[in-house]
């Protein structure tokens, strides 16, 4: 990313001191950065510092003559090739969703035609709060990229999610962004499925399981930012799709399969999601009623389809075919296994039991497992992991076209 610039707009909330440590990173990667603090922002931090470290003026005030003389807000606005919001407080973040522009910050984040990636960092109950997770996802919907936040210990004394991601995370982010691999995928087709698959008992009751959808919706979005025409099967799930893709929602394993099968052909395919492995044999037009004095139902359930199976058979077999597996023990010898059994040419194996947080969390870690044997990597957050996966799609397809 050497070269590049990014305008960092620095919030108001005690994680402000972080960004000082996150300008030093951009700069010794050779990143430009030009800061715009608000008002908030500069009681934690002094514009000096971010000035110093920076080595550029720091923008305050929308109403600075000087500055409009110099270079106005739209301009400001799109100077750089990345806004980064960080700390992104639940205010900014809000404004940016409702579309306000009462200061410098907020109108520039109105303002600019580049991308937008925040750093969210407030209180456990702030970030929880509906608002907030509406505005989130208004903001996901608009194309705003986040990275984190994560969880643990907060300068209130609370736990939970809340707290801005490190610097390095952030960085990496950044990284990931100017990574040369944009367009990387473009011209080819891609199929990621997701989320749990519902198996009804009646109109009203079902089997499933926790799935949450966020690894393969990150996926995705990884696959149609690197230029993917990219086709999203989903079960049910509570995210907002990503940008850019072609989303197919289904509800049970039958309706899975048969969507995929409507998308194809594609060069590749990610399957991620946990489909039902079976599902009641039968399921009552009406709903089922407690007779009084009847024995207890029992439910017989029969196989469902294998989604991922049945496409390395299929004669229109996608040409680099992608499981994941969800393992609990031995995870590395078991996705191995998996791998041959399934007929697909990677698995990406992790570890879903309970003390590990990563189903339904907002951080994996994984194994890729390949013809060549397995490949640790570090625990990442979702989208890195999808960005990573995408990069090496990306790699893999190229080699075998070459
Ligand atoms: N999968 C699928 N269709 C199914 C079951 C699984 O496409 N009916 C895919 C999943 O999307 C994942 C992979 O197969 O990519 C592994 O799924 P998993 O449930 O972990 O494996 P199982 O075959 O069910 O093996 P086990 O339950 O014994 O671990």
């Amino acid at each position: 990313m050497r070269g590049k610039s990014v305008l960092l707009i620095i919030g108001g909330g005690i994680a402000a001191y972080k960004s000082l440590e996150l300008v030093r990173r951009l700069k010794d990667r050779g990143v430009s950065v030009r800061a715009i603090m608000t008002k908030a922002a500069a009681e934690f931090v002094t514009p000096l510092s971010v000035a110093s470290l920076s080595g550029e003026r720091v923008f305050q005030d929308l109403f600075s003559l000087t500055d409009e003389a110099e270079m106005g807000h739209i301009q400001l606005s799109r100077s750089a090739d990345l806004v980064v919001v960080a700390p992104a407080t639940a205010d900014l973040m809000a404004k940016l969703a409702g579309g306000h522009a009462n200061d410098l910050a907020s109108t520039a984040l109105l303002a600019t035609d580049k991308a937008v990636l925040m750093a969210p960092a407030m209180n456990v109950r702030m970030w929880n709060h509906p608002a907030t997770q509406r505005n989130l996802k208004t903001l996901k919907s608009d194309g705003v990229l986040f990275v984190g936040p994560n969880e643990g210990d907060m300068a209130c004394g609370e736990f939970g999610p809340g707290r801005m991601a490190e610097p390095n995370e952030i960085a990496s982010a950044i990284e990931n962004y100017f990574r040369s691999d944009r367009g990387a995928l473009d011209g080819v087709r891609a199929l990621v499925t997701a989320g749990p698959t519902q198996e009804p008992l009646d109109p009203v009751r079902f089997i499933a399981n926790r799935s949450s959808g966020k690894q393969g919706y990150a996926i995705a979005d990884a696959l149609a930012r690197a230029g993917a025409d990219t086709t999203l099967v989903s079960g049910p799930v509570e995210i907002a799709p990503p940008t850019g893709v072609w989303l197919l929602k289904v509800t049970t394993a039958r309706e899975m399969l048969a969507a995929c099968e409507s998308a194809l052909p594609a060069d590749v395919a990610v399957c991620t999601a946990a489909v039902a492995d079976w599902r009641p044999e039968i399921t009552a037009n009406n709903k089922i009623k407690k007779e009084k004095g009847a024995a207890t139902p029992s439910i017989r359930l029969i196989e469902n389809p294998d989604i991922l199976a049945t496409l390395a058979k299929h004669r229109q077999r996608p040409q680099l075919l992608i499981g994941f597996a969800a393992e609990t023990e031995d995870v590395v010898a078991h996705a191995a296994a998996k791998r041959l059994r399934k007929g697909c040419d990677w698995i990406v194996a992790n570890d879903v039991s309970p003390h590990t947080g990563i189903m339904g969390g907002e951080r994996n870690t994984v194994h890729l497992i390949t013809a060549n044997g397995a490949e640790n990597w570090p625990e990442l957050a979702k989208s890195e992991v999808g960005s990573r996966l995408a990069a090496r799609i990306a790699e893999t397809l190229k080699g075998k076209a070459a």
